[in-house]
């Protein structure tokens, strides 16, 4: 006979999972701290404006395992979602994510799993940010397991669209009428418009700080 975990067994097994997720968060969150001290320290400015974390609650872990068709166990879980724990880094500049994300990548115990960027390839709805999915290792008194982590980068700007638009997405669940959405898709454009002047500006700023210490 197949062996069949009792209730108590899930729910511990859960709460481990979870430990492990969490403990990821705080590794990979320090680790953004650090580099963004860092960078204050040597270049005398922030590149990360905020950050925020969450783990994924079990409702959505649930539907995100119906969308795909799986099973609700433990081992689908870990295998298959990959955004249990997240994390989301808000900077100023578009140019401070890419510089993030290499900080990130060339850090050598994380490992890279995938790379999506939606700043080159916007989605069609006209989201743009920076993906990364890495693994962390989390050091257990007895072993050490690697928990996925699953990093979104993205202006200050982007975040103001990405949040409005995931209310109206919910709001409508997900077929919101074509004005909307056209006028969504017009506000992602607006957004990297501004976001291209404010870095033309931030540049200036730095030229003619520049020229007047010279
Ligand atoms: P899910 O969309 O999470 O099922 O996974 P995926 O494999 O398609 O990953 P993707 O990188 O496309 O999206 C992961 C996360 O990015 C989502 O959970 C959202 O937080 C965010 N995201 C992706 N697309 C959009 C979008 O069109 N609008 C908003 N507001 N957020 C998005
Ligand atoms: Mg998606």
């Amino acid at each position: 006979m197949e062996y069949q975990p009792t209730q108590a067994e899930e729910v511990d097994k859960w709460k481990e999972v979870m430990f492990v997720y969490n403990s990821a968060l705080k590794e990979v969150g320090t680790k953004l701290e650090i580099l963004n001290d860092e960078f204050q320290h040597v270049h005398n400015y922030n590149p990360i404006e905020h950050i925020k974390s969450r783990l994924k609650s079990a409702e959505s872990i649930v539907k995100k395992l119906r969308k795909y068709n799986l099973e609700s166990t433990i081992e689908n879980m870990v295998e298959h979602v990959n955004d249990i724990a997240g994390i989301r880094v808000i900077c100023s500049f578009t140019s401070d994510i890419y510089k993030i994300a290499e900080m990130i990548a060339s850090q050598n115990d994380l490992t890279v799993i995938s790379i999506k960027d939606y700043m080159e390839n916007p989605k069609p709805s006209g989201y743009k940010s920076f993906h990364m999915l890495v693994t962390v290792p989390i050091f257990l008194s007895n072993r050490v397991v690697n928990a996925k982590v699953e990093i979104q980068i993205r202006t200050v700007a982007m975040d103001f669209w990405a949040s409005l638009e995931h209310k109206i997405y919910y709001k409508f669940e997900g077929n919101a009428p074509q004005h909307i959405k056209q006028t969504l898709v017009e506000c992602a454009q607006m957004v990297s418009a501004l976001d291209a002047e404010m870095l033309h500006l931030n540049e200036e700023i730095h030229k003619y700080s520049n020229q007047q210490q010279t």
